[in-house]
């Protein structure tokens, strides 16, 4: 079993050169075309993550930064950069000043998504200028991109470090090779790497904890970057996964949620066994952790075994979020999304009708290439007969390198800035009226914390989802309450305490 990373690149680029080809002759940028191969190598499990000897306690009285953008795959890659850096002997700072690395982790689903990186990144010259030994590096989807890869070359000499998404566990090397040249250090893999277990992390908090099944996507819906910034669908092993739960259960976390960019591809991968997501979540139910949550499911694979274990209700969340995208079968054609309006509507009636309670949630695109006004309200049609608890809204945004980069961006702005608004209007109506009927029910929360906008006051969860309100002494954080909702409004809900949930 042998996985090639041909395209790697692990170049570094001097400083002082001027021009993008004078960078060419002996660095290799990231490429989309290697990374939309999908190769027939196994993918290597390794269970024997280190830091090298030369690199332990280099960071003993030095602080690190980390800037998160993105998705929770994102979050949750951050927590292992900052736990192989506190292995390292670093301890973490809010301060850009205090800093001794700096890392943004990136995200590139969007234009706007990368602007703000940009942004950032130039607001760090004057940082580097206090402090010209701080590490600047840039991590995450964006580095997979030559583009901006390229742009980061030739207008941010700031940066000292670029990696990707598949070399996480190589920061340790990369790191000394930053501290130690005075060249920008660039290590990019166009093609994933192996799955590395054992790698420390550092999570946030002690009650929610993330928990990956897969890492890549293979789905390659024509408008998206991440099958190209994160590789092909890779599953990790069930024993592995269950593990952790486990071992987080031990820990006295409260809440997994299961991550993947497709989880009900869960599986498909293995060679040598046939277990799909519904099998792993049949398990994960019985382990004693009290809430399972996953995102995100692809409407494609969501099969009847994975609801009748839904179904089955326990720990596993009634809460799905299930991204339709469009309500028009020719633009999820386009979109190459392998399922039609119908499939999608059959698929939300049968979850309904298993999991009554269940709370829907979906992403939309707006503004696709094409996309007429009819087509739209096919959308608006669509989200009004489904209900959605909550929808997450975008404008189409065209990524380089992505087929629907090709077709004509023919939705003009204003255009599809009026469609987002008109959806958002039906969807803030619909969330409300949930929220609405919630009303003097009682439900049971997961008491998470202080709310971010009052410390007298305590926020939590229903077991959909719901963001709840309440008031009650803080020794209540991490306890499941039953509560009483009195006031619902679009976003979030009121409550009162009637009693502690026995678990
Ligand atoms: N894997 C998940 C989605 C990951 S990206 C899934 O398939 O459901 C999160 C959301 O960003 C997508 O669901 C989509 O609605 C949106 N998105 C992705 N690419 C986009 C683009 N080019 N322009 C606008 N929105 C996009
Ligand atoms: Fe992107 Fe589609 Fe994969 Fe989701 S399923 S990550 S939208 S290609
Ligand atoms: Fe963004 Fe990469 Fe996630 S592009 S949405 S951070 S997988």
């Amino acid at each position: 079993m042998t996985v090639k990373n041909e395209a790697t690149t692990d170049l570094k680029s001097a400083k002082s050169q001027k021009t993008t080809e004078d960078f060419a002759k002996y660095f290799q940028p990231p490429s989309l075309k290697d990374a939309k191969k999908r190769g027939k190598e196994d993918v290597r499990v390794h269970y024997d993550f280190g830091i090298p000897e030369e690199m332990q306690g280099i960071g003993k009285g030095k602080h690190y930064l980390i800037r998160t953008y993105g998705c929770q795959m994102n979050e949750h890659d951050s927590e292992t950069i900052a736990g192989i850096l506190e292995q390292m002997g670093y301890s973490s700072t809010e301060d850009e000043m205090e800093a001794d690395v700096v890392l943004f982790n990136t995200c590139a689903i969007r234009e706007n998504a990368e602007d703000k990186v940009f942004g950032e990144l130039g607001h760090m010259k004057r940082i580097k200028k206090n402090n010209p030994n701080l590490i600047l590096g840039v991590c995450g989807c964006m580095s997979q991109e030559e583009s901006v890869v390229n742009k980061i070359l030739k207008s941010y000499p700031q940066v000292d470090l670029i990696f990707g998404t598949h070399n996480i566990h190589r920061l340790p090397v990369l790191l000394r090779d930053a501290m130690f040249s005075k060249e920008m250090v660039i290590e990019v893999w166009s093609k994933e790497g192996d799955i590395i277990e054992n790698m420390p992390k550092v999570r946030e908090g002690n009650i929610k904890a993330w928990v990956n099944i897969m890492y890549g996507c293979d789905k390659f819906c024509t408008y998206c970057i991440v099958p190209y910034t994160r590789g092909k669908e890779r599953s990790r092993r069930p024993e592995d996964v269950i593990a952790e739960v486990r071992e987080l259960a031990r820990q006295g976390y409260k809440e997994i949620m299961l991550l993947g960019q497709n989880v009900n591809a869960y599986g498909k991968d293995f060679e040598d066994i046939k277990y799909g997501f519904g099998d792993l979540l049949d398990e994960i139910r019985k382990i004693d952790i009290p809430r399972v949550r996953f995102t995100t499911s692809h409407p494609r694979d969501f099969d009847d075994h994975l609801i009748e274990v839904l179904a089955k209700g326990g720990n596993l969340m009634e809460q799905i979020h299930l991204p339709v995208q469009s309500g028009s079968t020719e633009v999820l054609k386009k979109m190459a999304r392998k399922y039609t309006r119908e499939h999608y509507l059959e698929l939300v009636r049968k979850i309904k009708a298993a999991i009554p309670h269940a709370a829907l949630t979906t992403d939309i695109i707006v503004g696709f290439p094409g996309e007429t006004e009819e087509q739209f309200q096919e959308t608006l049609s669509l989200v009004e007969e489904v209900g959605y608890d909550f929808a997450y809204t975008f404008m189409y945004s065209p990524r380089e390198g992505t087929p629907a980069a090709e077709m004509a961006d023919s939705v003009p702005e204003e255009v599809k800035k009026d469609r987002l608004h008109r959806l958002m209007e039906v969807q803030n109506r619909i969330s409300k009226e949930k929220n609405l009927a919630l009303q003097n029910q009682i439900v049971e929360v997961l008491i998470e914390g202080e709310s971010k906008t009052n410390p007298d006051v305590l926020a939590g969860r229903t077991r959909t989802g719901k963001l709840v309100h309440l008031s009650g002494d803080k020794s209540l954080i991490g306890t499941l309450v039953n509560v009483r909702i009195t006031e619902a409004k679009t976003w979030t809900l009121w409550g009162e305490i009637v009693a502690k949930v026995e678990v």
